[in-house]
């Protein structure tokens, strides 16, 4: 392993690896189309039911990794967001929401690899768990306010609770902690390498979604 992994925190080491693959994701066409204002509640429904699909993987094994010497630490019930989506989804679709719901196909794909981190590799479910929640918990805030403000949803209410964190009541203190976590990460440099590099897959597998929903919701449709 080179010199810079080992005297560089692991925080940082994974934040500036997917730097680029964050603007990626942030400048996607779809996401500035949805922010913008030019695309319709169906399309931002839409976005929440796929990450409805990515929470579940996240999540429905998270109990079964709390005592992992690796992953367990970054299990956390404030940072659970399936009911929250459900809410959304409830508000958005209606009660009965989840009749026929299908994943895109590139969600489907986003989904089963995390659930296979989730099961057979707890270090690599780490990079996908810093690159949802980090996420939200920075970035998710700017599309909260975005979406409240186009499609008038009530101030962290029903339609955006995925983004509020009602048991987080300083996210920039949380984001400290989880950056020590990170740093303190139980892998040896080899491994965290490994990590460093299932986060760009996990950023890759978010830029494709967004690129596929670019696909379902063209502007000029
Ligand atoms: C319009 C979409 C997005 C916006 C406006 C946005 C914006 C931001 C902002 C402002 C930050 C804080 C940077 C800082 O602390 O200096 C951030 C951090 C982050 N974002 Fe995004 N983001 C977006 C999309 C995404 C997507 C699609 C992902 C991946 C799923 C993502 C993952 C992350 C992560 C992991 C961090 C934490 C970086 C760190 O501090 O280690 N973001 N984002």
């Amino acid at each position: 392993m080179d010199a810079t992994a080992t005297a560089t925190p692991f925080s940082t080491l994974i934040r500036t690896a997917s730097h680029e693959r964050h603007t990626r994701a942030e400048t996607s066409t779809f996401m500035r189309d949805l922010l913008g204002g030019r695309l319709g509640v169906d399309a931002y429904a839409r976005y929440t039911e796929q990450l409805w699909f990515v929470y579940r993987a996240l999540e429905d094994d998270a109990e079964a990794l709390r005592s992992d010497p690796v992953a367990g630490p970054f299990i956390r019930s404030e940072l659970m967001r399936t009911a929250e989506l459900e809410r959304d989804l409830t508000h958005l679709r209606g009660a009965d929401w989840r009749e026929g719901l299908e994943p895109l196909p590139t969600t489907a794909l986003y989904a089963d690899r995390v659930a296979e981190c989730a099961r057979t590799w707890p270090a690599g479910y780490i990079a996908h768990h810093y690159t949802r929640y980090l996420g939200d918990l920075s970035g998710g805030q700017i599309v909260r306010d975005r979406a409240e403000k186009i499609w008038g949803f009530t101030r962290k209410g029903d339609g955006v609770r995925f983004y509020v964190f009602g048991e987080i009541a300083n996210p920039a203190s949380f984001k400290r902690g989880y950056r020590e976590l990170l740093d303190a990460v139980n892998a040896d440099d080899r491994e965290k390498q490994r990590i460093v590099d299932e986060c760009k897959r996990a950023f890759s597998l978010n830029t494709a979604v967004l690129q596929e929903l670019g696909e379902v919701f063209p502007l000029s449709a």
